[in-house]
C-alpha cells in the first residue's frame, strides 16, 4: 500500500494545520472550561469545506478521498478534539450515510446544507441500555401507512442540542430483531421531540452532548432511510466509516500532545540542560514517536481501503482500537514531560489527556472493536 501524499493532499493537510493553529488554538482553552460549542468555527469549517469532505461537489461537498478526510480530521484533533468531533459525526456518520442509502430527494432537501455546513447534523443509535449493544433498541418507531410515530430515548448524542438534522435508529418490529430496525431523518422542532440535558463531561467539553427525547414524534415515510428493515445495516456500514475518523482524531490528540512534549522537553531545562537530554525523557520521546507512526499507517491503510472500495471494516476496527489506546499512552506521558506544568490547563496537555479517552469509547468502545476484529479474523 503506497501512504505517499499528493501534492493536493499536503495542501489540504496544510490548510487543516494553519486553521487549527490560527482559529481553534486562541479560544480552545475558554471553551473547554465553558463547555461552548464553536458555532463560529463551524461555520469557518464549512466554508472550507471540512464539513462534507467527502461529498460529492454536485450535493455541495468537497468531492476530497479519505486520506484528505484523516489528515484534516489528525490536524483539527492535534488542537481540538471538541471541534473535530463535529466535524467527524457530520462527515462520516450524516452525510456518508445520506449520500450513501438515502434517495435523491432526501440527498436535495437534506446532504446539500449538511455538506456545506449551513446545517449541522447528529447520529443517534445509543440509548440508555443499548450502548455497546446496539440491537436491543427500545426506541420504536411505528409504521402508520404514510408516517411512522417514534417514541423513546437517545443518550449521549454528539451535536445533540446544536443539530438540524438528526438521523434516528429506532425499532419498527421487534419479532424480526434487527431486521426490524429502521433509520429516519428527523428534523430538529419537530413536535414531540425534545432536547433533553446536556452532559458534563470529562473532555471533548467544547461538543455538545445530549438526551434526547421522542414522545409521539410524526415521520413521513419518506424520511425513512433504505427499505424498510435497513436501519441496523444501515447504522453499520456508517459507523465502519466513522471508526476511521475516530481514528484519525485519536492520532491527532497524540501527535499534538507528542509536538508539544517534543517542544517543551528542548526548551525546559534540569539538572543544567535541557530535559530531552537526560534518556528518562528521551525514551518516552522515541516510543511515543514509534507508537504514533504505527497507528498512522493503520489509519491511513484504513482509509486507502476505503477509497479503494475495499471492505475496511476491520481495517477501521483495527486503527481505532489502536489509535485510541495510542492517543491515552502519548497523552499521559506528555502530560508527565511536562511535569507540573503538564497539570496546569494553559499548557494543553492536560485536556488532549481528558479528551483521548473517549476515543476509546464512542462509536464503538475498544472491546466492541475488538468483537468486530476477532469476528474478522476468524472468519478469514
Ligand atoms: N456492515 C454491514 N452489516 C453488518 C456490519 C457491517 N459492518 N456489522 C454487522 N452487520 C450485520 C450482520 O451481518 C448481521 O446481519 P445478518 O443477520 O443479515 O447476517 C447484523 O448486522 C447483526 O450483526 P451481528 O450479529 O454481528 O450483531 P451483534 O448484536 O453481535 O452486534 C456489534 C454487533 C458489532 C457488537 C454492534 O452491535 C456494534 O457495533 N456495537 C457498537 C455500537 C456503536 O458503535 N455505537 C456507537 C454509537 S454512535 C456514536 O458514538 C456517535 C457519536 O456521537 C460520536
Amino acid at each position: 500500500m503506497n501512504f505517499n501524499l499528493t501534492e493536493e493532499h499536503m495542501m489540504i493537510r496544510d490548510a487543516a494545520r494553519d486553521f487549527a493553529r490560527t482559529e481553534l488554538l486562541p479560544g480552545v482553552i475558554e471553551r473547554d472550561n465553558k463547555q461552548e460549542f464553536p458555532n463560529e468555527l463551524v461555520r469557518k469549517m464549512g466554508e472550507l469545506g471540512f464539513m462534507g469532505i467527502m461529498v460529492d461537489p454536485k450535493y455541495g461537498g468537497s468531492g476530497m478521498d479519505t486520506i484528505s478526510y484523516v489528515l484534516i480530521m489528525e490536524e483539527l484533533s492535534k488542537i481540538d478534539a471538541s471541534a473535530s468531533v463535529i466535524v467527524s459525526v457530520n462527515n462520516s456518520l450524516v452525510c456518508y450515510g445520506l449520500e450513501a442509502f438515502g434517495t435523491e430527494e432526501q440527498k436535495q432537501k437534506y446532504l446539500t446544507k449538511l455538506a456545506t455546513g449551513e446545517q449541522v447534523g447528529a447520529f443517534c443509535l445509543s440509548e440508555p441500555e443499548a450502548g455497546s449493544d446496539a440491537t436491543s433498541q427500545k426506541t420504536t418507531a411505528i409504521d402508520m401507512g404514510d408516517h411512522y410515530v417514534i417514541n423513546g430515548t437517545k443518550n449521549w448524542i454528539t451535536s445533540g442540542g446544536r443539530a438540524d438534522v438528526y438521523l434516528v435508529i429506532a425499532q419498527t418490529d421487534r419479532e424480526k430483531g434487527h431486521k426490524g430496525i429502521n433509520a429516519f431523518i428527523v428534523e430538529r422542532g419537530t413536535p414531540g421531540f425534545d432536547i433533553g440535558p446536556k452532559e458534563d463531561k470529562l473532555g471533548i467539553r467544547g461538543s455538545d452532548t445530549h438526551t434526547l427525547q421522542f414522545n409521539d414524534v410524526k415521520v413521513p415515510k419518506e424520511n425513512r432511510i433504505g427499505e424498510d428493515g435497513f436501519g441496523f445495516k444501515f447504522a453499520m456500514k456508517t459507523l465502519s466509516g466513522g471508526r476511521i475518523g475516530i481514528a484519525a482524531q485519536a492520532l491527532g490528540i497524540a501527535s499534538g500532545a507528542y509536538e508539544l512534549a517534543l517542544k517543551y522537553s528542548k526548551e525546559r531545562k534540569a539538572f543544567g540542560t535541557e530535559i530531552c537530554n537526560h534518556q528518562a525523557i528521551a525514551f518516552k520521546l522515541a516510543d511515543m514517536h514509534t507508537e504514533i507512526t504505527a497507528a498512522r499507517h493503520l489509519v491511513m491503510e484504513a482509509a486507502c481501503k476505503k477509497d479503494a472500495k475495499e471492505n475496511y471494516d476491520m481495517a477501521s476496527a483495527m486503527a481505532k482500537l489502536y489509535a485510541s489506546k495510542v492517543a491515552m499512552e502519548v497523552t499521559v506521558e506528555a502530560v508527565q514531560v511536562h511535569g507540573g506544568n503538564g497539570f496546569v490547563k494553559e499548557y494543553h496537555v492536560e485536556r488532549l489527556m481528558r479528551d483521548a479517552k473517549i476515543t476509546q469509547i464512542y462509536e464503538g468502545t475498544s472491546e466492541i472493536q475488538k468483537i468486530v476484529i476477532s469476528r474478522g479474523v476468524l472468519r478469514d
